[in-house]
């Protein structure tokens, strides 16, 4: 059986990028392997610093997690920040990761662009943290979106240092996990490639979006003036429109209006109402459950508190593995 371990960061409410990306692969996982998956609190402090959202959305993606079916019966579900393990390991792990690297990260040089005046060390020691809660289960596989592949790579590379340093095959070399085929990119609403909350709130469509919102933002949505020729390529608004509707709708409406584009014939109108109703289809269960729990609070504690149990029980384990390995010994 494999060892699987995942996270999100708390940043606000799950988007369809989230989970077709992440939170899907989760579900699909739990059935058949030993699960972590977490809520990346720690994470979020790089950039969203606020103590009076930090108990909410938490809650809200815990939530989130459990309403799309992630079962706390056959995965543990936990927050990073009650396993303080992980900051004990990421501080043992550092010691051995070059300042350079972590500054030639992607995510890190797109942060500094986004961020110059909170450069902050907590940015760019992300991947060491990151790789530490991987570690922290000695997972084999990480369900993650296409965005996070360099930050697996960079796990992949610590554990085989430590390995090769203590002279041990203590960790495993995780890989990056897509349940089927490869990663995934969902486009936003708004024309651009990735849906992501971080570079605009309205390009997302939310677990726990009411119907009518849904709608108005699908209707809302990015497209062009449309094909004036047959084999004309799609635009990028109109790609991401066919892409979110190949995630939602049966192959069959999707070929229906690819027909209509190719003739085209196609009206955007009645694409983003298929595509609407579609979305609210799939988004229904999941909403409906959100509403749900949200008025279980109890219910919500016990799994957070039972999860941070196991987790820390994983955690300590190693931990302590690594404590002997390094060669720390009571006096
Ligand atoms: P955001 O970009 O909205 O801030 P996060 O960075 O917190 O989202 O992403 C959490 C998880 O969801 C990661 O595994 C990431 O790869 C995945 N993810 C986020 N956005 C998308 C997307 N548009 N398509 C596919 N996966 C995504
Ligand atoms: N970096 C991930 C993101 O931005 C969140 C995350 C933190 C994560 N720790 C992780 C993902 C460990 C997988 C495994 O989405």
């Amino acid at each position: 059986m494999d060892i699987v371990a995942s996270g999100i960061r708390p940043t606000g409410f799950l988007h369809l990028g989230n989970y077709f990306g992440a939170l899907r692969n989760f579900i699909k996982m739990q059935n058949e392997n030993k699960c972590f998956f977490f809520i990346a609190d720690y994470h979020s402090l790089t950039t969203h610093p606020h103590p009076s959202d930090l108990q909410t959305n938490v809650r809200n993606v815990l939530i989130d997690y459990i309403a799309a079916g992630l079962d706390p019966e056959k995965a543990t579900i936990y927050v990073q920040s009650d396993v303080p393990q992980v900051c004990e390991l990421s501080l043992l792990l550092s010691m051995n990761v070059y300042v350079g690297e972590l500054q030639r990260v992607a995510s890190f040089k797109e942060k500094v662009r986004r961020q110059p005046n909170n450069v902050n060390a907590g940015l760019l020691n992300y991947p060491v943290l990151m790789a530490a809660d991987i570690l922290l289960h000695r997972a084999d596989k990480v369900p993650v979106g296409k965005d996070q592949e360099q930050h697996l790579e960079m796990t992949r590379d610590f554990a085989q240092r430590f390995n090769h340093i203590y002279q041990q095959e203590y960790f495993k070399l995780p890989v990056a996990y897509n349940f089927g085929n490869e990663l995934v990119k969902i486009p936003g609403l708004d024309g651009s490639t990735k849906m992501s909350k971080s570079d605009n709130e309205a390009s997302c469509i939310y677990l726990s979006d009411a119907p009518e919102v849904v709608r108005k933002k699908v209707m809302r949505a990015v497209s062009d003036s449309g094909p004036t020729e047959p084999g004309q390529p799609k635009s990028q608004a109109v790609e991401n429109l066919f892409l979110l509707m190949k995630a939602v709708s049966t192959p069959d409406t999707v070929q229906y209006f690819e027909d209509q584009y190719q003739a085209c014939q196609i009206r955007y109108g009645d694409m983003k109402k298929q595509l609407a109703n579609d979305m609210i289809a799939f988004l229904q269960p999941i909403y409906e459950r959100i509403l749900e729990l949200r008025s279980k609070s109890d219910y919500i504690s016990k799994v957070a508190r039972e999860g941070a149990e196991k987790a820390r029980e994983s955690a300590s384990k190693t931990v302590r593995d690594v404590r002997e390995i390094i060669g720390f010994k009571a006096l």
